[in-house]
């Protein structure tokens, strides 16, 4: 089929690439245009594994083309629309600017017959309000969330787990389903789900799947700031409730907590978007959701200070990781990045390092040190402060190694990937979240 992408950001770059990948033939249409360019160029803007590969087949293949030029979607059967709703800069709620912009330029383009479908994260009731300038231009809105996560983007594209359609009733509705079908045909013919809603519920699948991710995580980060008090260990708490299947282990990684371009701007959009609705008090637990998050980067600060005995002015620390989460070059609200800048803010000298993240945290946050090699980065540190658990620290970095290298011995496990066991033989002062 012939697909448009508006929007190249991190979901709509990879989206084009990955239905390329499956034989269709897309154009990617931004108005970003240093964005463009590099896509033009078979380069991936950010770093995501897999991307790569299946953007340069695709340019290679003829069938995926990247451009600013909105005429491009003219003639495609289907145009997903992925563009960015960022949170607004002033409140919680969020921005619509770009999907409503990239929908006011698309709409001149369609032609009787064509499916608009719109993946951008938006509050419940978007499709609803968008729908009738869709129709008028005689095509057919559905509303295809999108539950990829960064650094298995590629394959959550090609393979998800589940598909859903947010469609009007009848027969229109049944149609555009039945197209959304065809694009996915490999997944579907492999029998992942495909389930059809209508638009206020595909909207609210995607932003209550992300607030359940964030609840659970900012629950068993609860539970670490009461194994703190009480002397309880949390991994080994999360471990044992985790067997039973219906909480199940995934997601019960308590640490820095969240961060990222989707949770914590989901959330709150979540939650302002309730409050519109007169339904606030329906989800205010996700106030103390995105509470108990930030809290957490508060609590790995006080463990580094405390390690240092008081007062981390004028010390040096090593900061391991700078991306929201490993396999991933983002450094959006990433809970590493903001405690080394709280750490730095309070006089301590702070040395960054990431296997992938530098060039963006650089951009965000100048004022720091970065280095890429680990081994300099750690050099003379008082401190250790591991932030993003990429394999580069917590598998393949021993602390008898690490010992040859750091004046001091005290190392702050801010996701709890180290073992702890091991660096406390080595002669360290081992410090996790939610752990004695
Ligand atoms: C999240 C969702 O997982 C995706 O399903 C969704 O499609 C995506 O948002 C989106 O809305 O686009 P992502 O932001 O890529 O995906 O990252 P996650 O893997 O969900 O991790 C989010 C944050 O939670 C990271 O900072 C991670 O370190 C943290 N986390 C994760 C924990 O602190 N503990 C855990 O146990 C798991």
């Amino acid at each position: 089929m012939r697909l448009s992408v508006i929007g190249c950001g991190y979901l709509g770059a990879v989206h084009a690439a990955a239905m390329a990948s499956i034989g269709h033939h897309v154009v990617g249409i931004d108005i970003d245009q240093r964005k463009i360019d590099a896509l033009s160029r078979g380069e991936a803007p950010f770093f995501e594994p897999g991307l790569q590969e299946i953007l340069s087949e695709g340019m290679a293949s003829g069938r995926l083309e990247f451009t600013t030029d909105i005429d491009a979607a003219d003639g495609s059967a289907v145009h997903f629309v992925g563009v960015g709703t960022p949170q607004q800069q002033s409140g919680h709620a969020a921005d619509l600017t770009y999907v409503n912009e990239a929908f006011a330029s698309l709409t001149p383009h369609l032609r009787e017959g064509d499916i608009v479908a719109g993946k951008s994260t938006v509050p419940v009731g978007t499709a609803a309000t968008l729908a009738p300038k869709v129709s008028d231009a005689g095509a057919t809105l559905v509303w295809n969330p999108e539950f990829l996560r960064e650094g298995w983007a590629v394959q959550d594209t090609i393979d998800p787990d589940r598909l859903v359609a947010g469609v009007l009733e009848g027969a229109e509705g049944e149609r555009a389903a039945d197209i959304l079908r065809e694009v996915y045909a490999p997944a579907v013919a492999k029998g992942t789900p495909f389930i059809v809603t209508d638009y206020a519920t595909a909207e609210l699948v995607k932003v209550s799947a992300n607030a359940f991710l964030a609840t659970k995580i900012s629950f068993i980060n609860a539970m670490a700031e009461i194994a703190e008090v009480t002397g309880a260990d949390v991994t080994l708490l999360a471990d044992a409730i985790g067997h039973d299947v219906r909480i199940g282990r995934r997601f019960l990684g308590a640490g820095i907590g969240f961060g990222g371009g989707c949770l914590p701007k989901d959330i709150r959009a979540f939650a302002a978007r309730a409050e519109e609705l007169g339904r606030g008090e329906s989800v205010n637990f996700l106030r103390e959701v995105d509470a108990i998050n930030m809290r957490r980067r508060d609590r790995a600060v006080e463990l580094v200070i405390e390690g240092l005995g008081g007062s981390v002015f004028g010390k040096k620390i090593a900061v391991l990781g700078a991306a929201f989460k490993p396999h991933s070059d983002d450094v959006r609200d990433s809970p590493a990045l903001d405690v080394a800048v709280r750490l730095n803010g309070l006089g301590a000298e702070i040395v960054v390092t990431d296997p992938r993240a530098i060039d963006n945290a650089r951009r965000l946050h100048p004022q720091l040190t970065y280095v890429a090699d680990r081994d300099e980065t750690l050099r003379d540190a008082d401190a250790v402060v591991m932030v993003t658990e990429w394999d580069e620290y917590r598998r393949e970095m021993a602390p008898e190694h690490v010992s040859t290298l750091t004046d001091g011995r005290v190392v702050v496990d801010g996701r709890n990937g180290l073992d702890a066991a091991a660096w406390r033989a080595a002669g360290w002062t081992y410090y996790g979240m939610g752990r004695p």
